[in-house]
């Protein structure tokens, strides 16, 4: 990459957080002068993709948007996202190269969808949000929130639970009309997805095929639910590889990707069977299944047991992969797994 786009991305990825020092920045990871620094900014903002306000000292850049637009869209009976999707989106997208329309394409009208199927909303508040570094979409209802309704549903303990439930992906409360897949895919195709619902707000976010999820509590509470898609323009990422990741050979959605962390509920420690258990429900519609164990510090023996022997054990069909487990976590499920071997062989051998 040459040094003028090297420094330009980086221009892109702290402008947002760093209107006022971005000059000193350039200058200090660059080792350029502050002149040349404002040089690039200047080239940036000839070309229409960023904007400078104040003299001297004073003076801030922010990323231009091409577009920054909102509608209101009352949800009647015949409302089809497509249609939503033509209205609003699509023509400020026209220029971007295909993949980036067919990932912003598929994101928008699954979340738009879920909001006349599910929600119970009488409208749908939308924002477009364009400049050089992003897309931002965002889908707004005013209807019963998604953890609440998932809660409600499934009779969770709790909405934090919802959480964990929509990252294996198949959950749906409406099985005769819908499978479970739009929150799922959706949320693995954008660089960033976040859902706000009542005091939770959830976000997940894509860093070199990585994927780290984060709960927060708010203390502002939002009645309905809003989801925030945001695509980098520049990406090389495909809706088809995204499906690929999770897909076997028939093309069925097989395969998934569970944060552990989720099963955790306001810090606790996963040391109980029945965490474990919570971990597992509805891990039998799938064939493969990689735990992420990221954020995860330790596990109990008796929560490894339940999921690595004793639920291994009753479906194994079921291919399970743990990744992102420090030495501390691997040790407790390489003990059971041991353990679980060597029951195996033995009841084999107690066989007459
Ligand atoms: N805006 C919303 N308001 C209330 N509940 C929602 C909302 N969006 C999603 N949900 C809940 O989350 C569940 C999962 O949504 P998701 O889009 O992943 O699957 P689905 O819509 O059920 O199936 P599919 O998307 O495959 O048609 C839904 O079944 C519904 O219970
Ligand atoms: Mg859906």
């Amino acid at each position: 990459m040459s040094l003028k786009q090297e420094v330009r991305d980086f221009i892109f990825k702290h402008l947002r957080d760093h209107p006022h020092d971005v000059v000193r920045m350039i200058v200090e990871r660059f080792e350029v002068s502050r002149q040349t620094a404002n040089s690039y900014l200047r080239s940036l903002v000839d070309e229409g993709l960023v904007y400078g306000e104040g003299k001297t000292k004073a003076r801030r850049y922010f990323l231009k948007d091409f577009v920054n637009k909102a509608f209101d869209i009352p949800v009647t009976p015949d409302l089809m996202e497509d249609t939503v999707w033509l209205e609003t989106v699509q023509k400020y997208l026209r220029d971007y190269p295909k993949n980036v329309v067919s990932i912003c394409h598929h994101g928008f009208t699954e979340i738009v969808n879920n909001v006349i199927d599910h929600s119970e909303s009488s409208k749908i508040d939308i924002e477009v949000i364009v400049n050089a570094l992003q897309i931002e979409m965002v889908i707004r209802d005013h209807g019963i929130g998604i953890f609440e309704k998932i809660k409600n549903d499934l009779r969770l303990d709790n909405k934090w639970y919802a959480i964990l439930e929509l990252s294996k992906g198949k959950l749906t409360t409406d099985a005769e009309k819908h499978t479970g897949e739009g929150i799922f895919f959706t949320s693995r195709m954008f660089d960033e997805f976040s859902i706000w619902s009542d005091d939770l707000f959830f976000r997940t976010s894509a860093d070199n095929q990585d994927w780290i999820f984060e709960i927060e509590e708010k203390d502002l509470v939002l009645k309905g639910t809003c989801v925030s898609l945001f695509l980098d323009p520049r990406t090389t990422r495909t809706a088809r590889e995204v499906f690929n990741r999770y897909e076997d050979e028939d093309s069925r959605f097989s395969k998934t990707h569970v944060p552990v962390r989720l099963a955790k509920f306001e810090g606790e420690d996963l040391v109980s069977r029945s965490q474990a258990k919570r971990l597992v429900t509805r891990f039998e519609k799938f064939t493969e299944i990689v735990l992420d164990f990221r954020g995860v510090s330790i596990i109990g023996q008796a929560f490894a047991d339940e999921l690595f022997r004793v639920f291994q054990n009753a479906h194994p069909g079921i291919h399970m992969i743990y990744v992102n487990a420090n030495q501390d976590v691997e040790r407790v499920i390489k003990h059971v797994r041991l353990t679980g071997q060597v029951g195996q062989q033995l009841s084999l051998l107690d066989e007459p």
